[in-house]
C-alpha cells in the first residue's frame, strides 16, 4: 500500500489534459491501494472508501472533475472508464483474497485437527509397552549352577581370562611338552618368546588355573565355585564354539574322600536336573585329579530308557571330576601367599575334590537348544524365547 494517503486534488486548471492527469492519479492511487487488501476487513473499508455512495472517491472525484472540466462529455467518458476499472481491479483483488484466506483457513484447520489429536489423552488405551531385558541363557544357567554350590556353603570366585602356562597348565600338572596339553588345544599371545614358558600368556583353556590361584591365596579348608568363560582353538560345530563357558568347583579340607564328590555332585545334578535324575562315575583322566572320573546323568528327556537325546544309552555324560592330585598340592610350594605366607597345604594332613562342567552343554540341555551358535548370535527371535 502506498504510504501517502490519496486526497482528491485541487483543480486550478480546467484544462483538458489537467483533467485527464486528474482522473489517471485516482485511478493509480486506487490500483496501489487495493493490492494491499489481505484482510476481509481491510476489503470492507476500501469498499466504503472508494465506492461509497456520495462519500466514495471515485464518485466524489468524477463528479467533482466532471462538473469542474470545460469538456464535460469527454470527462463523462473518462469517469466511465474509471468506474469499469476500478470495479474491475477490486473484484480482481477481492477474488485472491477470499481465495488465499480460504486455502489457510484450510491448513490452520489440519493444523489444528492435528493438535488437537496430539494433545487428547485417551486413558483408556493401553500404555506404551517397553520390552524388559532378560538374562541371557547361558548367564542364567551359569548362575543357577553356580547357586546351587553357593547354597551348599561354597564362595563364588572368579580369574583372568588371560592367564599364564604356569596357571593354566603347569600348577595344574600340564608339565611342559607333555601330551595331556594336547587335550585343550590353546590361544597363545604372540612375541613372548623371549619369557620362561611358565611365565608366557595364553588365553585360558578352562576355569581350572582358578583353583591354583584360590590355593595360592587362601589357606585351606575352602570350598569355592567358579563361573568364567574360557577359550581354544576349536573349529565352531553345533555343540562346539572356540570360546564358552565352565563353572568349575574346588572343596579342600582334611578327610574329604570320594564319596564327599559323588554326594556333592549327585545332589547338584538333581537340583539342576530334576529330583528323579541320577549320576554315575567312570573312570577318567586328568592331570590334575587322581583319580579322576567322568560323571553321567541319567537322560532326563526319557528318564533313562533311552531317545535320540541320549542316543539311546540312557545316559549323558556331562562333566569331568576327581580328588585333586597330590602333585597339585606340592606344586603351591612355589607362590606365596597373599600375606607372604607359604599355603599351609599339607598332602598328608588334607585333601580335596574338584569339578568342572560346561555351561553350555547344560543349558542346551535344560533348554532343548540343538546349536550352540543361537547363544552368541544375538538373535531376539531366539533369546526372546527366555522371557
Ligand atoms: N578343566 C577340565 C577341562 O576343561 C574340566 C575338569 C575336569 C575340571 C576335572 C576339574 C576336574 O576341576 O576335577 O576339560
Amino acid at each position: 500500500m502506498s504510504s501517502t494517503i490519496y486526497e482528491l486534488p485541487e483543480l486550478k486548471d480546467a484544462s483538458d489534459s489537467n483533467i485527464a492527469t486528474a482522473f489517471d492519479a485516482l485511478l493509480h492511487a486506487f490500483s496501489i491501494e487495493v493490492e494491499g487488501l489481505e484482510s476481509l476487513e481491510a476489503i470492507e473499508r476500501f469498499r466504503i472508501r472508494w465506492f461509497g455512495d456520495k462519500a466514495g472517491l471515485v464518485n466524489r472525484g468524477a463528479s467533482g472533475f466532471i462538473r469542474y472540466a470545460q469538456n464535460k462529455q469527454l470527462a463523462g467518458a473518462s469517469f466511465k472508464r474509471l468506474k469499469e476499472d476500478t470495479e474491475q481491479l477490486f473484484a480482481e483483488r477481492s477474488d485472491i483474497v477470499h481465495r488465499i484466506l480460504k486455502v489457510e483457513s484450510v491448513v490452520n484447520a489440519s493444523f489444528a485437527a492435528d493438535r488437537a489429536q496430539k494433545n487428547f489423552l485417551d486413558l483408556t488405551l493401553p500404555g506404551t509397552r517397553r520390552s524388559i531385558g532378560v538374562e541371557h541363557p547361558l548367564t542364567r544357567t551359569m548362575r543357577e549352577m553356580t547357586a546351587v554350590f553357593a547354597a551348599l556353603g561354597y564362595s563364588v570366585g572368579v580369574g583372568p581370562e588371560v592367564e599364564t602356562d604356569f596357571y593354566n597348565f603347569e600348577a595344574l600338572n600340564f608339565p611342559p611338552n607333555h601330551p595331556a596339553r594336547d587335550t585343550q588345544d590353546t590361544l597363545v599371545v604372540a612375541g613372548q618368546e623371549d619369557k620362561p614358558l611358565r611365565e608366557r600368556l595364553l588365553m585360558r583353556t578352562h576355569t581350572s588355573p582358578v583353583q591354583i590361584r584360590t590355593m595360592v591365596a587362601n589357606a585351606p579348608p575352602l570350598r569355592i565355585v567358579i563361573p568364567g568363560k574360557v577359550h581354544r582353538n576349536d573349529e565352531s560345530d553345533a555343540t562346539h564354539s572356540p570360546i564358552f563357558h565352565q563353572v568349575e568347583g574346588l572343596c579342600v579340607d582334611t578327610d574329604i574322600t570320594f564319596s564327599d564328590l559323588k554326594g556333592t555332585l549327585d545332589h547338584a545334578m538333581k537340583a539342576l536336573f530334576g529330583s528323579s535324575v541320577r549320576t554315575r562315575f567312570f573312570p577318567s583322566y586328568f592331570p590334575f585329579t587322581e583319580p579322576s572320573a567322568d560323571v553321567q546323568i541319567s537322560c532326563p528327556f526319557c528318564g533313562g530308557k533311552g531317545c535320540r537325546k541320549c542316543k539311546h544309552s540312557g545316559w549323558i555324560e556331562l562333566l569331568g571330576c576327581g580328588l585333586v592330585d597330590p602333585a597339585v598340592f606340592a606344586a603351591l610350594g612355589g607362590p606365596r601367599m597373599a600375606n607372604g605366607l607359604k599355603p599351609a597345604y599339607d598332602t598328608k594332613k588334607i585333601s580335596g575334590f574338584a569339578f568342572g562342567m560346561g555351561v553350555e552343554r547344560i543349558a542346551m540341555m535344560k533348554y532343548g537348544v540343538g546349536d550352540i551358535g543361537q547363544f552368541y548370535s544375538g538373535d531376539l527371535r531366539f533369546l526372546s524365547q527366555f522371557m
